[in-house]
């Protein structure tokens, strides 16, 4: 079994989630979390489960993200469980009710690369999720550690489950 975590991440705080995500989903020798512009095209070969994570930026994945999501072929996804996740601001953390409205409204990163994964045969293993950090810069919000570890831990259990 080979499973892989991809990220992208400014501020450190998508890193932090991605690795207690891949750690909760099995041994080192299973699952590996690689920052995106690390990745080299061996990290794809006989890969089973795919989870690709970003920071919100502009209610958006990154640039990075997006270049990865966009350049996996079909042939590559068709074989592929995958799901995402997302962080973005804790919108109680913003002062500004304008600033909280725009942001609250235009959605996040999760669902949009989720959605051009299974566009290219991608099948869906888990829903995708949202991580809060406290401002722009983070760190965490409380929780939010316990809350990826937990969800890496859903995730290997929808597999070994599956059908
Ligand atoms: C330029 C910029 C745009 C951002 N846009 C959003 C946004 O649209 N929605 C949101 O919830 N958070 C937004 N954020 C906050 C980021 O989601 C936050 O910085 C990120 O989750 C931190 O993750 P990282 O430490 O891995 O970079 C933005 C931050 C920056 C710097």
């Amino acid at each position: 079994m080979k499973m892989l975590v991809v990220y992208d991440s400014f501020f450190g705080n998508t890193a932090t989630i991605a690795k207690l995500i891949a750690e909760s989903m099995g041994t080192a020798d299973e699952v590996k979390a690689v920052r995106v512009v690390d990745l080299r095209p061996e990290h794809l070969d006989n890969l089973e489960l795919l989870v690709v994570g970003s920071p919100t930026r502009s209610w958006r994945p990154s640039a990075s993200v997006m270049i990865f999501v966009q350049d996996l072929k079909r042939s590559q996804l068709e074989k592929l469980y995958v799901t995402t996740f997302d962080t973005r601001i804790d919108l109680n953390t913003i002062k500004s009710k304008f600033t909280r409205s725009l942001i609250g409204r235009g959605g996040y990163a999760a669902k949009k690369i989720l959605k051009k994964m299974v566009k290219k045969g991608g099948k869906p293993i888990v829903e995708p999720m949202g991580f809060l950090v406290d401002g722009t810069e983070g760190p965490l919000h409380e929780g939010e550690k316990n809350h990826a570890m937990n969800w890496g831990k859903k995730i290997r259990e929808a597999y070994d489950t599956k059908p």
